[in-house]
């Protein structure tokens, strides 16, 4: 499965992705509000990827690549929760917007699936408004949802339905 976009191709996990995945995942500034401390060895990445291989090339869920380097992942481990991270290398190009917006059109036109989700960390900036430039409306919070290497982070959830993107878009919503 391959979805390209201006700038952008994204692709289902291959083995050789291995490398470039722990480049970012092991970046303490990229996991500063991801859902696990920076990788430490090889083998964590390895697992992660094996993880991501595993749930098959239909899958919408997405290694990111930016002139033929590995640059992050978009997309859906599990529907209908959204998940993205890029080096930090190529932050602030509209990269993750490019990216996640094409993993949501790809889902949309192919799952009869009406709502997607995140789940946000209340300090996470960059990635609060990602979503809210996509659409995504805030549902709730909850304390201390996810415990990263011994420390408790909170949880802002958003929500995204076919109808809010729809008017995001400036498309007509199905009736
Ligand atoms: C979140 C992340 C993917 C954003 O990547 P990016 O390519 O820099 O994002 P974009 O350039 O597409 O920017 C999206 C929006 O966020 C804004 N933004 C980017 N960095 C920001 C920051 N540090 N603080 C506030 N807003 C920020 C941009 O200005 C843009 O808004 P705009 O369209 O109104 O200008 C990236 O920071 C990342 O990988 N973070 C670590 C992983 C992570 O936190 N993932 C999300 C877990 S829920």
């Amino acid at each position: 499965m391959e979805i390209r976009t201006a700038r952008l191709t994204l692709r289902s996990a291959r083995p050789d992705d291995l490398e470039g995945m722990h480049a970012i995942l092991s970046d303490p500034r990229a996991t500063l509000w991801w859902s696990t401390p920076p990788h430490e060895t090889l083998e964590q990445t390895a697992a992660w990827l094996d993880g991501m291989i595993a749930n098959g090339p239909d899958q919408p869920d997405f290694v990111v690549e930016l002139e033929g380097r590995v640059v992050g992942k978009a997309g859906f481990w599990r529907l209908p929760d959204l998940g993205y991270i890029l080096h930090p290398d190529v932050w602030g190009r509209g990269l993750a917007a490019e990216a996640v917006k094409a993993a949501i059109d790809h889902v949309f036109a192919t799952r009869e699936i009406e709502t997607l989700t995140a789940d946000v960390d209340p300090e996470n900036a960059a990635s609060i408004r990602l979503l809210e430039r996509l659409g995504f409306v805030r549902t709730g919070f909850a304390a201390r949802t996810w415990n990263v290497g011994g420390v408790w982070k909170d949880s802002i959830y958003y929500a995204l339905s076919r109808a809010d993107r729809g008017a995001t878009q400036g498309e007509q919503a199905p009736a």
